[in-house]
């Protein structure tokens, strides 16, 4: 199993990435740090901790991380996000489970990478405050960990402005200490919004979320994941003009993992037979070395320079039925737990 950490902002998407990384069997999610983002800290967190206990593992600790970036102004999502971060749908439950003292995401993460030396995967779906924060504290940890998959940053396009895309644009001083860090940027997969917006929760998507493969299978829970990708489909429509359904950015940070390890261990003849097993979903990565513009109107714009084999993987295309099939699944087996 791959031992993986969430640090995240839900956030409707940040759910989705939560499911795979707490259903999947590939993974065992051995901790969760929040950030402001979607919507404030305290928000985000309490959303986390509802999402643990819809998706029965309150046993996962919520470490609380940054509540405004390194620098600049906080601003929320909540257009997109509701007032809450994570509205639409009566049936969350309340979060069960102890709710970790404040500013301590940092150092939850620095002792999961010591526990796990080598192997821990972060998976960033949020501003990367947090994550800066890491590395500028606790450099020495870098070594350590096995990959940062970034869902963040656009080529060529951006959705909170022309250039930017929100998560690198809500702190872009942390975008540029994580992204242009050279230890961390070998180890870094980069999930920009061209290839999310490849992924799209269609109405045969959100149906099938609902009723399950067959329509057989009406549950709360399933009616719980149907609502707020309902209400997350209804705020890309109004704010985006998106009439086919949004795109669903957070899940394809937990689930390009598994095809980067796949093409990892296929190069690796010492890598466990077990890395093999796992799905390549037609993932393809290139690698280059990022550029983040840290203040003016392009805040938070990255520009890439592709290399031959060093610098950030970064998501050229995947198979959105392959990934949707992870949700499907991910959904099937906590249903039935
Ligand atoms: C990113 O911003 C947030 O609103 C989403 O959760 C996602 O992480 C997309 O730009
Ligand atoms: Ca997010």
């Amino acid at each position: 199993m791959i031992p993986i950490w969430l640090d995240c902002d839900p956030g409707h998407d940040d759910a989705i990435a939560l499911l795979l990384a707490c259903a999947l069997p590939y993974f065992d999610l051995i901790g969760v740090s929040t950030v402001y983002g979607n919507a404030t800290l305290e928000n985000t967190t309490n959303n986390a901790m509802s999402l643990l206990t819809a998706y029965h593992h309150v046993d996962v600790q919520v470490f609380p991380g940054a509540e405004k970036p390194l620098e600049g102004f906080l601003h929320v999502a909540t257009d997109i996000h509701g007032s809450r971060g994570l509205d639409g749908t009566p049936l969350l439950p309340m979060a069960v489970g102890v709710r970790q003292p404040d500013h301590t995401a940092v150092a939850a993460m620095a002792e999961a990478i010591q526990a796990h030396p080598g192997e821990l995967v972060i998976v960033a779906t949020g501003p990367l405050t947090n994550i800066a924060l890491l590395a500028l504290n606790y450099p020495e940890l870098i070594p350590g960990i096995r990959l940062l998959s970034i869902m963040g940053g656009s080529i060529d396009m951006g959705n909170w402005t022309k250039w930017a895309e929100f998560n690198l644009w809500c702190d872009a001083k942390a975008s540029k200490i994580v992204l242009e860090d050279p230890d961390l940027g070998t180890k870094t997969i980069l999930v920009p919004l061209n290839v999310t917006h490849t992924v799209i929760a269609t109405e045969e998507v959100l149906t099938t979320i609902q009723r399950g493969p067959h329509h057989d299978k009406y549950t709360m829970f399933r009616q719980m994941m149907y609502d707020l990708l309902t209400f997350f489909a209804d705020s890309y429509r109004i704010k985006f003009g998106f009439d086919t359904g949004p795109p669903v950015h957070d899940v394809l940070a937990v689930a390009a993992v598994l095809p980067l390890l796949s093409q990892l261990a296929a190069n690796d003849p010492l890598a466990p037979a077990t890395s093999h097993d796992i799905p390549g979903l037609g993932a393809e990565f290139y690698r280059a070395n990022l550029h983040v513009t840290t203040n003016g109107p392009k805040q938070g714009q990255i520009i890439p320079e592709r290399t031959e084999n060093r610098g950030t993987y970064i998501l050229d295309k995947i198979d959105p039925a392959a990934v949707w099939g992870l949700v499907f699944t991910s959904i099937g087996i906590l249903e039935g737990s």
